[in-house]
């Protein structure tokens, strides 16, 4: 083999090597910001205003949407989160993620029977969310949630997942409830 062939086949290899370094840092930094970035963390939950608490009267189950704070500009309407606002007659709220608790498609509320259904498999919840029959393992997923200044505030910016019984932020803001019940921070 010549001296000229050696040389262009090691200058290959080292071009190739280069390109490989490169891709790896490129799919390495998301990760890397992140690891290291605590903005970035930060960013990814926080207080979501759902409206003034009279936009949800007494007795009632409503729909609301909000912006996803995770959301890239590139999302479209994939951005807008939808969830279920229960207000209950004693007071209370439930905000519930519209995700059924088997495998997530979105579910229905019907004030006739007072019931969520899921139109996947048939799974049913009552009005507080709980299992009522069907494949879901549970009930719905639910928010944590606030009143301030009379306007309600979720904590939202995650998908639904075991480890969300109703959520239980590391945010210190006071008072905080859970499914309609005070929770000790
Ligand atoms: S996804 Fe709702 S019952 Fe299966």
């Amino acid at each position: 083999m010549s001296d000229q062939s050696q040389t262009r086949r090691s200058m290959l290899y080292r071009l190739g090597q280069g390109l490989m370094g490169l891709g790896g840092a490129v799919m390495a930094a998301p990760i890397v910001a992140y690891i290291f970035d605590p903005g970035f963390r930060k960013f990814a939950r926080s207080w979501i205003d759902l409206g003034n608490v009279s936009d949800f009267p007494k007795g009632t189950v409503r729909f609301a949407k909000y912006t996803n704070p995770n959301a890239a500009p590139t999302d479209g309407d994939s951005k807008q989160i939808p969830c279920w606002v229960r207000h209950a007659e004693d007071g209370t709220f439930q905000v519930f993620y519209v995700n059924c608790a088997h495998l997530g498609c979105p579910v229905r509320w019907f004030a006739q029977s007072r019931l969520f259904m899921c139109p996947c498999h048939g799974g049913v919840y009552y009005e507080d969310g709980s299992r009522a029959s069907g494949p879901p393992p549970r009930g719905l997923y639910e928010y944590s949630y606030e009143i301030k200044n009379d306007r309600l505030f979720v904590y939202g910016g995650e998908l639904p997942n075991l480890s969300i019984p109703g959520t239980t932020p590391k945010d210190d803001r006071t008072p905080l409830t859970v499914g309609g019940k005070e929770r000790k921070a």
